[in-house]
């Protein structure tokens, strides 16, 4: 077992399943949360991750397939994904086929809700993969689907300087081809507006 990444809720380790290169995410407790309150938000969160991956594998979606889980225990088996964060492959066509595949996600009602650079990897057969679905929810609420959209796209202006927003324009083209990019559009500028005002409350409030 080795461990490939510590992140922020969990460790994530490369192991061998059957055979085939796995990976094994395993939520850790947080000791500063009351242990009947931990424990409830470690199985909420493995159960939408299996729960919104499995339904976006089954639709042929590039997410990885899920192998075997654990909901008391917070544990995820689930496929390897031979890539690199995005962050590290930010183009044009990459941001174009991650627009596509928010749209895909959205089409079956998943609003993914932490859908950034570092959450999508990036294959050596040029595809792009979404992970790390915690967060996710079942909604037909077109607001909490530009919560994603608003993500990425603050995401890529802090990244890269994305002065022309060249790459912005790319993830609306890839939306577009399977979603309705203008109603989520106007949806993130609410959200920015709304962000905006309160900034500036703030200044003068408290
Ligand atoms: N199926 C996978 N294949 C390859 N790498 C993965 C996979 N799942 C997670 N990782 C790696 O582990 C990191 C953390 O996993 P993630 O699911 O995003 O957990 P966290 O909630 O801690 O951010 C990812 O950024 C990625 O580098
Ligand atoms: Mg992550």
């Amino acid at each position: 077992m080795f461990l490939l990444a510590r992140g922020s809720e969990a460790d994530i380790y490369l192991i061998r399943y059957h055979g085939c290169k796995a990976v094994m995410k395993i939520r850790r407790r947080k000791r500063y949360r009351h242990s009947t309150i931990d424990q409830r938000i470690i199985e909420e969160r493995t159960r939408n991750e299996v729960l919104n991956m499995i339904k976006a594998y089954e639709n042929g979606l590039n997410v990885p397939l899920v192998l075997d889980f654990n909901i008391d225990q917070g544990k995820i088996v689930m496929e390897f994904i031979e890539g690199i964060p995005l962050t590290e492959r930010l183009n044009k066509e990459s941001i174009r086929m991650a627009g596509e595949l928010l749209a895909r996600l959205h089409l079956l009602d998943i609003a993914h809700w932490d859908f950034t650079t570092l959450n999508i990897l990036y294959t050596t057969g040029d595809k792009i993969y979404a992970i790390d679905f915690s967060l996710s929810r079942h909604t037909r609420d077109p607001r909490e689907k530009a919560v994603d959209a608003h993500l990425i796209i603050r995401s890529l202006r802090s990244i890269h300087k994305d002065v022309e927003g060249k790459l912005i324009d790319a993830f609306w083209e890839g939306y577009s081809k399977y979603g309705d990019a203008k109603l989520i559009q106007e949806l993130v500028e609410e959200i920015e507006s709304m962000g905006r005002y309160v900034k500036s409350r703030r200044k003068t409030v408290w």
